[in-house]
């Protein structure tokens, strides 16, 4: 009897450390090479107390500080960290989106990079979000992830969201599915994502359309892909721009004018979003303007302040007669995105109006 047990107490252990063995062979070689590249934001910033979550101070937190206050990262990604930008992200410019973008496409085109977290201000990701997804040359993942709570508050929640953008970033799953948005367990896509709570973790969600998976512990789920195109299906190259054309939006109102249209063709905008009232309305009052604006080869896309439906061509504004873009289902500040992008490439309002049908 004894002879048995000693035995089965010797196998036990043999198990054990055969299986310790096999995990530290499948230690750092078998971890995917994840780089965050830091651009500030709530994830990165600081409260004077335990229990602030507005008022504090955003983008203070350097990105080797975000790394080290979540040493789970390390068992799961072999983890590197470059500061792109420290800004709160209502001040995002186009010269960061072309820095990070750029730095991106040189990221992955390397073989020792397999995925890449963007850290970011919750205010204008989905803007970068759909920047990237729309001029990101790689099939890999690319994750942006922020926070609605600092570090230094209770229950904050852009360390597990961190930490999650990273296995997101790491996973088989996520690979030709764009780039993608992290936070709060569920997995959005970047065209389709927008902010639509100023102050609670629950904040983005995809109207009418819905994620495209979400985080059941430490795992992602995908239940769709995008159906739109995006990074190596996209058209659009930024690797050898500068600047991009300016766009600016006009939000309409009862009783608005042209003015706004009138300042920016006077400020130098190649293009103009309006978001109209309904189904992309434009007051009468504001045509002088437009009509002035297109004279001098502005172009100008319809979408509406409504946040959600379709924006269809030739409802609530004679789109053939006036060579507008009618904006699909873009919120304002996506189709702005858009139509820079777009504008780098014609002015001719028909071919953008295919684009905004195509991205
Ligand atoms: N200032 C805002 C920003 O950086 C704070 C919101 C946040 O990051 O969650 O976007």
């Amino acid at each position: 009897m004894k002879h048995k047990l000693f035995l089965m107490a010797t196998m036990v252990l043999v198990l054990m450390f055969s299986l310790q063995a096999a995990c530290f062979a499948a230690g750092p070689a078998n971890l995917p090479a994840i780089k965050i590249l830091a651009t500030g934001g709530t994830i990165a910033g600081a409260g004077s107390t335990s229990s602030t979550t507005v008022g504090y101070t955003a983008a203070v937190a350097p990105v080797d500080a975000l790394i080290n206050n979540v040493p789970e990262l390390k068992k799961v990604a072999n983890i590197s960290g470059e500061q792109i930008a420290q800004i709160a992200s209502e001040n995002m410019t186009n010269e960061v989106w072309l820095t990070l973008a750029k730095r991106i496409n040189q990221l992955l085109s390397q073989d020792d990079v397999d995925g890449i977290v963007i850290t970011h201000g919750t205010d204008t990701l989905e803007e970068t979000a759909y920047f990237l997804h729309l001029v990101v040359k790689s099939d890999k993942p690319v994750v942006l992830v922020g926070s609605m709570r600092p570090p230094t508050a209770m229950s904050a929640d852009g360390m597990l969201n961190l930490y999650r953008a990273v296995i997101l970033a790491g996973s088989k799953e996520a690979v030709g599915k764009g780039v993608l948005v992290m936070l709060n367990d569920t997995i959005h896509s970047g065209r389709d994502v927008t902010k639509t709570i100023t102050d609670r973790v629950d904040t983005f969600k995809a109207p009418e359309i819905g994620p495209l998976g979400f985080f059941t512990g430490d795992k992602p789920v995908f239940y769709r892909s995008p159906l739109r195109q995006h990074t190596t299906a996209s058209e659009f190259d930024i690797m050898k721009l500068s600047t991009l054309p300016r766009v600016d939006i006009v939000y309409h109102y009862a009783n608005n004018s042209g003015t706004a249209i009138e300042a920016f063709t006077k400020a130098g905008a190649k293009g103009i979003v309006h978001a109209g009232t309904g189904n992309g309305s434009i007051g009468k009052a504001e045509y002088p303007a437009v009509e002035a604006a297109q004279k001098k080869g502005v172009v100008i896309v319809r979408t509406s302040r409504v946040g959600n439906g379709i924006v269809a061509r030739n409802g609530e504004a004679d789109d053939d007669k006036y060579n507008f873009v009618a904006g699909d289902n873009l919120n304002p500040q996506k189709a702005r995105i858009l139509l820079m992008l777009a504008l780098t490439r014609t002015s001719d309002p028909k071919v953008i109006q295919e684009i905004f049908w195509t991205y």
